[in-house]
């Protein structure tokens, strides 16, 4: 499926990257394959992300000075024991899927997140999201089940497969006792 593989570089997301951020996220939007919102959003719903991506990390894939791509997580529950639970998001420009792009990003998501302290990844999908489904296979993501009618887009429900990612102590089984 992959066509050519593109060189990118990842780098952590900057303030100035809301507009590419939110210009990305609009396609996933539109495709109506990758998220529930329906809403298009504009850079001010990323300014606060982006201002300091070091607790909550953000990447971006960039070449030739574009924003291809990026991944991020953010907070899974408030509730100290599940504080190491982050969900992720990734999306890739339209133009630019199929060529390694989302398996660089979600790699380097899931070290900056062990980095971070977290130590389990978790992903929601579209049980009709081909793309994803095969992206987070390749990064070693366990399916744990699929939500049946877990919530209607335009009108029609979905069933959500729900996927997670041990990482640091948790990936080590480390931490117990
Ligand atoms: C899902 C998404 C992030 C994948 O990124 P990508 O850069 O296109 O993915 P890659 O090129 O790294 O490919 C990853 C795997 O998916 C497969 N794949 C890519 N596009 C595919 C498609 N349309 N149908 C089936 N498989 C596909 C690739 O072959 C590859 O599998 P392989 O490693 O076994 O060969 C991208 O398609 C996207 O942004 N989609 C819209 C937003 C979205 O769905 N985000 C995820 C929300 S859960």
């Amino acid at each position: 499926m992959t066509a050519e593989r593109s060189e990118v570089a990842i780098r952590p997301a900057r303030a100035d990257d809301a507009a590419d951020i939110a210009r990305i996220y609009n396609e996933g939007i539109e495709d109506r394959r990758a998220t529930f919102q329906t809403q298009l959003q504009g850079a001010e719903d990323f300014a606060g992300r982006l201002e300091d991506t070091r607790e909550y990390p953000y990447l971006v894939a960039e070449s030739e000075r574009a924003v291809a791509g990026w991944a991020g997580v953010k907070p899974y529950s408030d509730f100290p024991p599940y504080r190491p639970v982050a969900e992720a998001m990734l999306y890739v420009a339209r133009d630019r899927r199929g060529r390694g792009i989302g398996t660089q990003l979600l790699t380097a998501l899931a070290a900056e997140a062990e980095r971070a302290g977290f130590t389990k990844l978790l992903g929601k999908i579209f049980t009709d999201n081909d793309a994803s489904m095969a992206l987070v296979q390749r990064c070693g993501f366990r399916e744990v089940g699929v939500h049946h009618r877990h919530g209607r887009l335009d009108g029609r429900w979905k069933d959500v497969l729900l996927v997670e990612l041990l990482i640091g102590d948790a990936a080590e089984g480390r931490g117990d006792g």
